[in-house]
């Protein structure tokens, strides 16, 4: 059995998942309906779980595996005996009329990928409110097999050309299936239907973060008692939300360690500890480590070795401060609720390690440090949201992912401070330039790598041979895959001619224009 994460009362509506790409999506698309959800993966869900939840409402969803194979996945058969609205999609679909009495066969010319357009039956439901007003609607569909006899007590509603059974309902068992994926965006109305869904089945929709703050203040008072917290503080959104909210719960109980490596932005530490400890009032200990990072990085040019001393000094470092703390029984982190499904995904194999990235994992178990995890119910614009009510500056809200390794894999090969110090400069100017044009939110993540190569240029009547640099920009939903910004020629043209102007070193300015995959959006 998984772990709830809610630690409220709200009304819970339990998402079984059967390993979609998607399934996340179903969740935000509630989440923003303001009803309070979880995803569970269905090899956990049994009748103790169904018991403690007690769902509001159940959604079953899509999936890879077929239900004409054996041990192909099933929810425990209690949830139909639930007595709450349940929503089939795609593989929960077809779930459903096998469990309930119907029948899925294989494709033979009936697969569905792509966008598919949905007619309505003769009847009206409840859930398709809304739908309808342009005589079909637009759906996107991914499947492979095929519902071919509904399960007693189903009618149909909608059909596909490929799809007879697009959208089924059992009205009186409030029972409801579709087809398609009402939670992607090539689903342009689906949005409604989730909407239809949740009022249905009686959802006030009280999520809102005004109340997710009061309770999560209540909940760490509750945790921490009168013990003392621990909390890095970096300076990036997670990070910042989680101590502001820390320091509203338990006020001077907590201490910010805000580990300085060198490898920082032009002015990034002071603006954080300013922020922080003069605007905010929090105990903020500024730990300088500049010569220690740089000292055990110099010489150092494989990107992995780079990274590894980081991480491992970031620790110690930590480690230090933390312990002239005393008393300090907790660690809090920036844990998110996407980590949270990704721990305990049935699907979420091992996967390959592309970069080793940095982190203060195994921590709280070397220091013997309890977790506090303020932030684990929430998706990153929950994150943002939270951050606006407890009053953080937009400015630290909006901003751009920076990696904890910071500069350091911005500088391929190896790290000197004549290097750092120019990229620094190019990077602002580059920021400045994007804000500057109002294009700093439509902007996933921006930034200038360093090239180790030093090129020949002419400025003025004198040879100059200084350093090139990229300038990156991608825009991205969570960083897994990315594109790059498509820039204007002008803009691109300004940027290079103000870098040149501006920062003594670079003489040549390059715009990467790789996608990931195949590239990954830092250089290294
Ligand atoms: P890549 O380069 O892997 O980066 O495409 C994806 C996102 O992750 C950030 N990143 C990191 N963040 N520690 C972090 O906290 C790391 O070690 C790290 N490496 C990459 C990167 O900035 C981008 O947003």
């Amino acid at each position: 059995m998984t772990e709830i994460v809610s630690p409220t009362d709200h009304d819970r509506l339990l998402i079984i998942d059967f390993g979609s790409q998607v399934t996340q999506l179903i969740a935000r698309r509630l989440r923003e309906l303001n009803v309070f959800c979880e995803i569970h993966p269905f090899n956990s869900v049994d009748d103790a779980f169904l018991a403690e939840f007690k769902p509001k409402a159940v959604i079953l969803s899509g999936g890879p595996s077929s239900v004409i194979d054996d041990g192909s996945p099933r929810p425990p058969s209690k949830v139909f005996e639930l007595d709450v609205p349940i929503l089939g999609i795609c593989y929960g679909q077809q779930v459903m009329m096998e469990v309930l009495g119907g029948k899925v066969e294989r494709g033979h010319g009936t697969a569905e990928f792509g966008r598919a357009y949905v007619t309505p039956g003769a009847e009206k439901l409840a859930l398709l409110e809304g739908w309808f007003e342009d005589d079909r609607e637009q759906v996107w569909m991914s499947h492979g097999d095929h519902v071919s006899r509904i399960a007693p007590g189903f009618e149909v509603f909608g059909t596909s050309p490929n799809a007879p059974f697009a959208i089924t309902a059992d009205t009186s068992r409030n029972f409801y299936a579709v087809q398609f994926h009402p939670e992607v965006h090539h689903t342009p109305n689906g949005a409604k239907l989730y909407e239809n869904f949740v009022k249905l089945a009686g959802f006030e929709g009280d999520w809102t973060m005004r109340a997710y703050r009061e309770e999560a203040v209540a909940a760490i008072r509750e945790q921490v008692g009168d013990k003392k917290v621990i909390c890095g503080l970096s300076g990036g959104v997670d990070s910042s939300v989680a101590a502001a909210l820390l320091h509203e719960a338990i006020g001077d109980q907590l201490t910010c360690v805000f580990v300085d490596h060198g490898l920082l932005r032009k002015n990034e530490a002071q603006e954080v500890v300013t922020m922080f400890r003069d605007h905010m009032n929090l105990h903020v200990i500024h730990a300088d480590e500049v010569e220690l990072f740089l000292g055990e990085l110099d010489g150092q040019s494989d990107p992995e070795t780079k990274r590894k001393i980081i991480g491992r000094l970031f620790i110690d470092v930590f480690q230090k401060y933390a312990n002239e703390i005393e008393g300090a029984e907790f660690l809090a982190q920036g844990t998110l609720y996407p980590d949270v499904i990704e721990s305990v995904s049935f699907s979420g194999g091992p996967s390959v390690t592309i970069k080793s990235h940095h982190n203060v994992g195994g921590l709280p178990e070397k220091m013997g440090l309890k977790l506090v995890e303020p932030l684990r119910e929430l998706f990153k614009d929950e994150v943002r949201a939270l951050g606006r009510e407890l009053g953080l500056p937009d400015s630290f809200i909006g901003r751009h992912p920076f990696p904890g390794p910071g500069l350091a894999i911005r500088c391929p090969g190896e790290i000197t401070r004549e290097k750092l110090e120019i990229l620094r400069e190019a990077d602002a100017v580059y920021i400045d330039q994007i804000r500057k044009h109002g294009l700093y939110d439509e902007i996933w993540q921006a930034f200038v790598a360093i090239l180790p190569v030093r090129t020949v240029g002419v400025m003025g009547d004198g040879r100059t041979y200084d350093f090139a640099c990229a300038l990156r920009a991608v825009t991205s939903v969570d960083g897994m895959t990315a594109d790059y910004y498509p820039f204007s020629h002008e803009f691109l043209g300004e940027t290079a001619t103000r870098i040149i102007n501006e920062v003594p070193g670079i003489n040549r300015v390059t715009y990467d224009i790789t996608s990931k995959p195949p590239g990954t959006i830092e250089w290294e």
